[in-house]
């Protein structure tokens, strides 16, 4: 198994609510390492870079007004099979389908309110961290 870094947007609704030690614990508790965390507010304009591969969805305006309205946490973590394990913890990305034990089975309940971003391959979690973090 590849050591990987992957990428996560913890995300508005899930600040608000005072979640954020609750989904890194569950990373950390996993064995995954935090390499890099930062609170931020996404600007509109890096959103639509992000998500530009939903441009033509009808949920595109509502998901970047959720994901710019209030602050985030931006994290690098690293570990064996990194991307896939966050993945698998997150769940599936529809809160009312995702698994219980996960993060968003146990937390959310709603589109576009899935509490987590995780990115989904090697190539996306290396643009995002560019995107993100920067070099
Ligand atoms: P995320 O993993 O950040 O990637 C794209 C996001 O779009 C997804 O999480 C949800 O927040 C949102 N999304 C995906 N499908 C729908 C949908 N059918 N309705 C509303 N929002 C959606």
């Amino acid at each position: 198994m590849a050591v990987e870094q992957t990428f996560v947007i913890i995300k508005p609704e899930a600040v608000e609510r005072r979640l954020v030690g609750e989904i890194l614990g569950r990373f950390e508790r996993k064995g995954l390492e935090i390499k890099r965390l930062a609170v931020t507010q996404i600007q509109r304009e890096t959103a639509e870079e992000h998500y530009a591969h939903h441009k033509d969805k009808s949920f595109f305006p509502q998901l970047i007004e959720a994901i710019t309205k209030g602050p985030v946490v931006l994290a690098v973590l690293e570990g064996d099979d990194a991307i896939q394990q966050v993945r698998t913890l997150v769940g599936a990305t529809d809160p009312a389908k995702a698994a219980p034990g996960t993060i968003r089975g146990d937390l959310a309940i709603k589109l576009p309110y899935n509490m987590v971003h995780a990115a989904d391959s090697p190539a996306a979690a290396e643009e995002e961290i560019k995107r993100f973090f920067g070099g």
